[in-house]
Parts: C-alpha cells; sequence; structure tokens
C-alpha cells in the first residue's frame, strides 16, 4: 500500500472533513463543464446570440472573480466553514434559477449569481482543508478538492450525453447542480470549525478539541503552541500588506502558478474537446464520445498525483507535468501544422490526453495546494483570495478569446502560443517555487519568512529539498 494511503487510513476524522468541504470543487467543477453541452440546446430555446452565448459560459468566470475576493474576507471573518455553508445556499438558489430562466438575460444573471458561490468556495475549500491537515498528508487531502472538480466535469460531461435527447433537457442540466449544492449545505452543519481560524480568534480551547481529533494525543499540545506562536506574531493586517516588501514574493508566486495554470490553455481543452476533435474530422457524435476519454484521463491521473504529491512532492510534479503538457501542445500544434488530419487524426487524441495526463499531476492540484500552504496565518484567507481571483480572471481571458485566436492566428499557432507560454512557465517554476512537501503550515511560514517576526523578505528563503 502507498504511503500516503497508509498515512490517510490513520486519519479517518480529517478524511471526511475533507471529502465533505471537496464537494465545494465538485459544484465548481459541475458548472464550469455543464455548459459547453447545455449551450448547443440554450442558443435554441432561448435565441441565444454569439454575444449572448460567451456571456453565458462567460458569466460564471466573472462572477467567480468576485466571490473569490469575498469569499476570502469572509473566510476570515466569519470562518471558512460558515462561507463555505453560504456558497452552498447560494449555489443551490443559482442552479435552480438557471433551469429556469426564459431569456438569456435571466440565465447570466443567474450564472454570475452561481459564479459567485463557485469562486468562493473555489478559493476556501483548499484553505480549510489545508489548515485540518497533518503535513504527511496534506498534498494528498487538499488535491481532493482538485479531484473533485475533475469528477465534477466528468459528471457533467455525462449527464449531456444522457440528456441530449430529453425535451428541456439543458433545464435538468442546469438545475441538478442543486443536488451536490444541497449536500454541501448539509455537511457544512456537521464539520468542525478549522483549529487555526479558531486559534486566531483566541478560541484555543475549542481548537484543542478539534485538533484532539484529527492529531496523536501527544502532538496536540505542540501543535497548538506552533499556532499561537505566529498568530502572535502576526499583526492584524489588511489587504494593503498582501503587496509590501515582504509578501511580495510569495504573491508572485501564488499569482504566476494562478496565471500560468490557465494560460496554458487547459480550460479550451476543458470546454473544447470536442470543438478539438471534430477539426481532426471526427463527427460530432464520436467527438464527444472522445471528449469523455479526456475527461477520464483527467480524472485517473488526479488520483495519482494525491498519491504521489506526499513523497514526490510538490515542485517536481509541477516540473515534470509541465514538460510533458507542452510535448502534448507542440504534437497538437504539429498536428494541425503538418495537416495530418486525413493520416493520422488519432495524433490529436494521443495529444490532448498526454496534455491533460500531465496537466493532472502537476499545474492543476499544485496551484491550488500551494496557495493553501505558501501564505502566512492571519492574512491565508485573503492572500489566496486573491490568487484565485486571478487563476478565474485569466481562465476568463483564456476561455472567452481561445475561438477569436484560432480565427485569427489558426489552430497550430494558437496551440504554439500555449506552448511558448507553458515553457515560460517551466522557468518560473524552476526559478521560483519553493518544495512545502512534510513541513506544518507554521514551518513553511518561519521558512518561507512570512512571519510577522523576522520581517526579511519571503524571498530571502528558498527551500527546495
Ligand atoms: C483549474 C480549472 C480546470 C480544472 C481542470 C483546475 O485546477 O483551476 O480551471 O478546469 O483544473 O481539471
Amino acid at each position: 500500500m502507498s504511503g500516503y494511503v497508509r498515512e490517510a487510513a490513520r486519519n479517518p476524522f480529517v478524511l471526511k472533513i475533507s471529502m465533505l468541504a471537496a464537494l465545494g470543487g465538485l459544484l465548481f467543477g459541475y458548472d464550469t463543464g455543464v455548459i459547453s453541452g447545455a449551450l448547443l440546446y440554450i442558443k435554441k430555446d432561448l435565441d441565444a446570440g454569439s454575444l449572448a452565448q460567451s456571456w453565458i459560459v462567460a458569466g460564471l468566470l466573472a462572477g467567480a472573480v468576485a466571490g473569490a475576493l469575498a469569499g476570502g474576507r469572509l473566510a476570515d471573518w466569519i470562518s471558512r466553514r460558515w462561507t463555505l455553508l453560504i456558497s452552498g445556499v447560494i449555489y443551490v438558489v443559482a442552479a435552480i434559477a438557471s433551469g429556469l430562466a426564459q431569456t438569456s438575460g435571466q440565465l447570466v444573471a443567474a450564472r454570475v449569481v452561481l459564479g459567485l458561490a463557485v469562486g468562493a468556495a473555489s478559493a476556501v475549500v483548499p484553505l480549510y482543508i489545508a489548515e485540518h491537515t497533518p503535513p504527511k498528508i496534506r498534498g494528498g487531502t487538499v488535491s481532493y478538492n482538485q479531484l473533485m472538480i475533475t469528477i465534477g466535469i466528468l459528471v457533467a460531461y455525462l449527464v449531456n450525453f444522457a440528456l441530449r435527447n430529453v425535451a428541456d433537457g439543458w433545464r435538468w442540466m442546469l438545475a441538478l447542480g442543486a443536488v451536490p449544492g444541497v449536500v454541501l449545505v448539509l455537511s457544512m452543519l456537521v464539520v468542525p470549525y478549522s483549529p487555526r481560524w479558531l486559534m486566531q480568534r483566541g478560541r484555543r480551547e475549542e481548537a484543542r478539541g478539534v485538533l484532539a481529533r484529527t492529531r496523536r494525543a501527544d502532538e496536540v499540545d505542540a501543535e497548538l503552541d506552533g499556532i499561537e506562536t505566529v498568530v502572535r506574531q502576526e499583526r492584524r493586517r489588511g489587504f494593503r500588506e498582501l503587496f509590501g516588501t515582504r509578501l511580495r514574493p510569495l504573491m508572485i508566486i501564488g499569482i504566476g502558478l494562478a496565471v500560468v495554470q490557465q494560460a496554458v490553455g487547459v480550460n479550451t481543452v476543458v470546454y473544447f474537446s470536442p470543438t478539438i476533435l471534430t477539426y481532426t474530422g471526427l463527427k460530432a457524435n464520436d467527438a464527444i464520445a472522445q471528449a469523455v476519454t479526456v475527461g477520464i484521463t483527467n480524472v485517473v491521473f488526479t488520483v495519482v498525483a494525491i498519491v504521489l504529491l506526499d513523497r514526490i512532492g510538490r515542485r517536481t510534479l509541477l516540473i515534470v507535468g509541465t514538460v510533458g503538457l507542452t510535448i502534448g501542445l507542440a504534437l497538437l500544434a504539429t498536428f494541425f501544422g503538418l495537416g495530418w488530419q486525413g493520416e493520422a487524426p488519432w495524433v490529436a487524441l494521443v495529444a490532448l490526453l498526454l496534455y491533460i495526463a500531465s496537466f493532472a499531476v502537476g499545474l492543476g492540484p499544485v496551484f491550488w495546494l500551494m496557495i493553501s500552504e505558501i501564505f502566512p496565518q492571519t492574512l491565508r484567507g485573503r492572500a489566496m483570495a486573491v490568487c484565485t481571483l486571478f487563476n478565474w480572471a485569466a481562465n476568463f481571458v483564456v476561455s472567452y478569446y481561445f475561438l477569436q485566436l484560432i480565427d485569427a492566428i489558426g489552430r497550430a499557432w494558437t496551440f504554439w502560443l500555449y506552448a511558448g507560454l507553458a515553457v515560460a512557465g517551466i522557468v518560473f517554476f524552476v526559478v521560483r517555487v519553493p518544495e512545502t512537501r512534510g513541513r506544518s503550515l507554521e514551518q513553511i511560514e518561519h521558512e518561507l519568512g512570512g512571519s510577522g517576526a523576522s520581517g526579511r523578505p519571503a524571498g530571502a528563503v528558498q527551500f527546495h529539498s
């Protein structure tokens, strides 16, 4: 049995909390994944022109930008748990409203509100899980969030497929998202507050109670003392401090990861796989079926990442994974550049699978994981919110302009462009991104210089071992 699985099995309560919180990831994946299929029917039923269609897709991304920011603030203020609960409620209401929309305008409005919930949950789920989880299994466990995102995308593809011939099928596709929303709300009523948030609020005894359920008895006091020390060292700080000299290097790492994660074009693959496959000469139905293999590969390789992140480390997987996806992009670009559609259409599918598998072991989980690890305690919620905001904004730009980019520079150059951005990303990772495996959040804070006590710039320390 692998190290991660063995260690994780010793912490059933942490696993339960993490899986319940990761339902937020399921909502994220489902709602971003469901729209590409649903849109085919919506445009007929609601008579949506191309501008309305773009906004039906991108409205969620725009809402998520605002939701991420609000979620980070709320998480520090009313707790991670209540923020997730409120996101779940908004989510249920907005999913049902999307299914009932009578005009494109109403649908766009519902998608923007849905985006608020998706954005908030996307910033808070990794934060909440990381603050509960012991260092040895934190990489894999925080990545349940990413696993749920990929499962949500896959379920969305399958629901789209299953409901394709049902009357008003698109309404069901959108409204069904309310189901995991209800489960998220109920789950948040039974999980505990994060012990680190409790300490930040001076609620030491409650924090001890939570840690007593997730740690060995002899570990509880040492961990409480460690958290108390960093909380005491940190003054209460505002948003502005995030960009002060001391934290700037950490923000550059977080925002850099956020932007690169989207700039390599992952969501052009997630949202447009069927479209890309039809470029290879496949009929629409076959393309949709092959796109499901992309969804399955994404899930399977995320499981591989969960097992490896705490053994091999985040940095190695990040770099190796991004090299792999660059090869996938170069292969796609070559495929279109040399016009292999006729002789070897299967090469495009191989390239897409290589691409998504490599993303799933590296950039996919590592971005969300790292931003939950590198920031100091009292700013963690807000810092993650800013990185998450950049991720959604970059997602918006890349997804919104993908088809226009293809029209302007052609398929081959579009994929070469993503490959070039991926290479820039690799250089950035090698130079800037530290290894955080196996260290407690307080150790990371100390070593990266995020702690209020040291006063040295965070970039002064780089640990790669
Ligand atoms: C990204 C999403 C993407 C998904 C694909 C996530 O980590 O943030 O934008 O759709 O991975 O698996």
